[in-house]
């Protein structure tokens, strides 16, 4: 089996996420994670928060805390919101981390070495009320692109382009409001991708075109509009600093590396966190070599343009055997109520508030059904009431709970045998079996939306099942035969268990559990296992266990939209 590495995209350390950042990387690659797991890869799935930049300096100056206690206080609370989320990491690092600090510093060496770094004296913007360089989220101004006026010195949220602070149109600090801004003088470090431009292209040309078109056009529009030169280091205090030795001319206090130079750089980072706790041979992942690896990124649209250009650009340029993406897997934006999430002004619902509302389970398999994959999607209350009631609660939770309660009932607490399967369960288990097959591929692709489509048909098939054999009536006049529906549809349950622990995790662990069944190790059902529906005999000792999944009442709507504004942003403002 291949050896699988994947990585989402860092969350950057300014706060608690909500659940568009969710949706558009670290769930998914979860998802994925556990599948491939399951299917019997070795796989390690990497994460970290993403703690420099000027975001981090920004909120740490907002909450009043030095940055690097903010940055450890937020990495705990980061870390402890995913876990309730049922995340997979098999290591979520920090990009302030010694580790990611030494190989930052040596890729920078190596691209120094190899002739890709030019120092240049460049004209930044200084504020004269704060007394000191704005660099990217620094100053807040008008996209020349697009028009939005909020958009950072590095980057528009809105249109997604890179910018540089010079590009804004009526700039002001983020810090005061001060528009009493100059240019000043000041040194830095550039990346000379200009010289990069053919190798990246030939490198996308072989590697881009399995990708989701949403990644490869994004990627071919950055290098269509030409790969400038870029600045990768910034007058902060906070950050990896650049080691003396880069700078022609000594006084160089007072740099650190610009946050998107270093925060792919801790996907390396992390994992020899992740060694050096133990965990195993870190370059054995990241060196290409002999063995083979496959390496799928996940990340929102924003940050393709980093992953698929300049990051490649970084790792060519060192001239070493780095391992490099082999499939980019983007999302487009979960909007709310049409409307943005915004975590600057508290709008939509965040990852530690979902999970005080309702189990992770019901976020992870609305977020995974209603994925942004080819378009945008929306949050709305109504969508995710319609979605938990039908799918989960109906479909899955409602199945469980009436099978195994009805057959206690009336059959006591084992599997009852009935009679041997006829046409009736062949015809199912060859549904299951194709259904199966239909799941698998769309999770090999990663179509999450597709997925979670087939598994709920899965889920259906059991309840067509249920409702053709009717063994509720039929009980009376013919048990055996509400025995024998009774025990496929719990070996149903079993498989449910089993192939649904990607999207519902702690769910699957709760159906698994409810059969005492001894060394049930099995992972997944090949197409033969699915079609014969054997895996839990009759005389297997079964529990009922407490109602999977609650219906989300009216009041519950009713008091979840007024708590969170669920209108439209142009009626809610
Ligand atoms: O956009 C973001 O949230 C960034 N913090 C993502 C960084 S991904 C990687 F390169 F570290
Ligand atoms: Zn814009």
């Amino acid at each position: 089996m291949t050896r699988q590495l994947v990585t989402s995209a860092l969350p950057y350390i300014n706060g608690i996420k909500h659940l568009g950042n969710l949706v558009g990387s670290m769930l998914p690659a979860d998802v994925y994670s556990r599948y491939l797991r399951q299917r019997g890869h070795e796989v390690l799935f990497i994460c970290a928060t993403d703690e420099h930049g000027t975001p981090a300096e920004l909120a740490a100056r907002q909450a009043g805390l030095p940055v690097a206690e903010f940055c450890a206080r937020q990495h705990r609370a980061q870390r402890a919101v995913y876990q309730g989320f049922g995340l997979s990491f098999d290591y979520f690092g920090r990009s302030s981390s010694a580790q990611n600090t030494e190989i930052t510093q040596a890729f920078a060496r190596a691209l120094a070495a190899n002739g890709f770094i030019e120092e240049r004296s460049v004209r930044q913007v200084y504020s004269v009320a704060d007394g000191r360089f704005l660099p990217d989220r620094y100053i807040v101004g008008t996209c020349p692109y697009c028009g939005y006026d909020q958009a950072r010195g590095d980057q528009c949220e809105q249109c997604a382009r890179v910018l540089d602070p010079t590009d804004l149109v009526d700039p002001r600090s983020a810090i005061s409001g001060s528009a009493d801004l100059e240019v000043r003088e000041t040194r830095h470090l550039f990346l000379l991708q200009s010289l990069l431009a053919g190798e990246v292209e030939a490198w996308l040309d072989e590697h881009a075109r399995d990708w989701p078109v949403l990644a490869s056009s994004i990627a071919r529009t950055w290098l269509a509009e030409g790969l400038r030169d870029r600045a990768i280091t910034r007058d902060l205090d906070w950050g990896v600093p650049v080691p003396a030795d880069l700078w022609l001319e000594p006084a160089a206090e007072g740099k650190v590396f610009y946050v998107w130079f270093d925060a792919p750089i801790e996907y390396l980072g992390a994992t020899k966190e992740w060694a050096d706790a133990g965990g195993g041979d870190w370059e054995s992942w990241w060196r290409r070599g002999e063995d083979s690896v496959r390496y799928t990124q996940f990340m929102g649209k924003d940050n393709v343009p980093f992953h698929a250009v300049m990051f490649p650009a970084t790792q060519l340029a060192t001239r070493e055997p780095w391992r490099m993406v082999d499939y980019l897997k983007s999302f487009n934006w979960l909007n709310y109520y049409g409307g943005k999430f915004s975590t600057s002004r508290h709008r939509g619902v965040f990852l530690d508030v979902a999970l005080e509302l309702l189990p992770a389970d019901y976020w992870r398999y609305f977020l995974m059904a209603h994925a942004p994959e080819s378009d945008d999607s929306d949050f709305t209350w109504e969508l995710f009431r319609a979605t938990v009631n039908k799918d989960l609660a109906d479909t899955l939770g409602n199945l469980v709970n009436r099978v195994l309660s009805f057959s206690r009932r009336r059959f006591g607490d084992q599997v009852p045998y009935g009679r041997e399967p006829g046409e009736p369960e062949r015809q199912l288990g060859e549904r299951i079996a194709q259904l199966l097959a239909e799941y698998e591929a769309e999770l090999d692709a990663l179509r999450f939306r597709r997925a979670a489509r087939a598994l709920r048909a899965l889920w259906r098939a059991g309840n067509t099942y249920l409702e053709q054999q009717a063994p509720w009536l039929r009980v009376r006049t013919d048990p055996d035969a509400a025995a024998l529906t009774l025990r496929t549809a719990m070996n149903l349950i079993h498989l449910y268990a089993v192939v649904s622990e990607p999207f519902v995790p702690t769910t699957a662990r709760v159906m698994r559990s409810a059969f005492a069944l001894t060394g049930d190790t099995r992972s997944w059902f090949t197409a033969e296992q699915a079609r014969a529906l054997d895996s839990v005999p009759a005389g297997t000792a079964f529990s009922v266990p407490p109602v999977l999944f609650a219906k989300i009442t009216d009041e519950q709507l009713d008091g979840y939209r007024s708590r969170f504004g669920g209108a439209r942003p142009a009626e809610a403002d």
